[in-house]
């Protein structure tokens, strides 16, 4: 089958990757950058001093039971229920193999994380799908996703921080989902890899705690660490579990004994972790609404629910691919729209950039106040 180039991971690849890297990244929708040992000097560090003995053998299908337990507590939920995966990539991909069957379908929100539809469609399944409309302010309601499922729908999907939106699903509204839901059959899958990053409101539960659902989480999002490729599954159900188990151990055979022990001493940490992601982008929403405030005339915006990324437009329609080019030139990097079949927007990471951000957006400021002079003011912020 053909799969369609990566648009978005090419994008930032390109940027992220490039010797010297790019000055300012506002295009990651992760959290600021771990180096290893600061990670390793969090809490009194008892988890990881045994690692010199650590045998590296094939790990659990499922997980290590320590990684286990350190997830089931973050979710409030049987360490049982939980399957560690390589990142939630692996964790989506199993469900959509589980999915998978003729004439089958899932449900997907648009904007959506890329590989989302690619790789459902990869797998075989048709898809259907719900806007996340900005002139609602992107909400995310149980009537809408309702709205385009099917007879042939297998498996329906929310992302609740979203990326790219900032939108959050309230959680009376999945319950209210997933009890529909179970009268029809249909497992709602909750991508839950920005909880429990919420902006001014309460943190709700975890969706994992209600009947009918399958929780995919991450260390990469609101845990700020991609690079070890942990991601997890929570799913009460265990004849489903033990079919997962199995895909899991045909995909990957299993992860690696050494991230999932870093794994679990940064979950036995995470609220340091997720204290220090909360920091960072409280300061720099501070400054991302005195900029949207500054260019209303020029950009429109929806302030984010939760999570680290928003997906402002171009008022005029036009497509901001030129304006991302420009701007990565002058060293700020925004996610074109185009890379979310989106072209007149584009994807603003708060998350990463411990400093910088304010000094990021004036160059952004700049560039959108004069645009036919970018290359002098590129030129002159390098
Ligand atoms: C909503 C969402 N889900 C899942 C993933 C997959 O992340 P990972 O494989 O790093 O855990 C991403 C990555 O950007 C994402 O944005």
């Amino acid at each position: 089958m053909r799969i369609p180039p990566f648009l978005l991971d090419q994008w930032l690849a390109t940027y992220e990757f490039a010797s010297p890297p790019i000055r300012y990244n506002l295009a990651s929708s992760t959290g600021p950058r771990w180096a290893f040992g600061d990670l390793l000097a969090l809490g009194d560090g008892a988890g990881l001093k045994d690692l010199g003995e650590l045998r590296l053998s094939y790990a659990p299908p499922q997980g290590t039971a320590a990684l286990r337990k350190q997830v089931a507590a973050m979710h409030d939920v049987d360490p049982d229920w939980v399957i560690i995966t390589t990142g939630a990539s692996e964790a989506l991909s199993a469900l959509y193999c589980l999915a998978s069957e003729p004439g089958a379908s899932i449900t997907l929100p648009f904007p959506v994380f890329p590989a989302m539809p690619v790789m459902a469609r990869a797998w075989g399944l048709n898809v259907s799908t719900y806007a996340l409309d900005r002139d609602s302010g992107f909400k995310q309601s149980a009537e809408r996703v309702l709205a385009a499922v099917g007879e042939s729908t297998r498996l329906v999907l929310v992302n609740t921080p979203h990326n790219p939106t900032g939108s959050v699903m309230p959680y009376t509204e999945i319950a209210r989902l997933a009890a529909n839901l179970e009268h029809r059959l249909i497992p709602l899958v909750v991508d839950e890899v920005y909880h429990p990053l919420y902006h001014g409101a309460p943190v709700p539960a975890s969706a994992a705690k209600l009947p009918n659902t399958i929780v995919v989480g991450d260390l990469s999002k609101a845990l700020s660490l991609p690079g070890l490729r942990i991601g997890w599954l929570i799913d009460r159900d265990a004849s489903r579990r033990e079919r997962l188990i199995d895909l899991r151990s045909y995909f990957t055979i299993s992860g690696s004994p050494l991230t999932e022990a870093i794994a679990a001493h940064a979950l036995a940490n995470r609220d340091e972790i997720i204290g220090r992601l909360r920091a960072v982008a409280a300061a720099n929403r501070v400054a991302l609404t005195d900029f949207m405030n500054a260019h209303a005339d020029t950009l429109g915006w929806v302030a984010p629910a939760g999570g680290t990324t928003v997906f402002p437009w171009l008022r005029d329609g036009s497509d901001a691919r030129e304006l991302c080019v420009a701007l990565a030139n002058a060293g700020v990097l925004f996610a074109p729209g185009y890379c979310f079949d989106a072209p007149e927007h584009f994807r603003l990471g708060f998350g990463m950039q411990s400093e910088g951000f304010a000094q990021a957006l004036n160059i952004v400021s700049d560039v959108l106040r004069a645009p036919r002079e970018l290359s002098a003011v590129a030129g002159a912020r390098r």
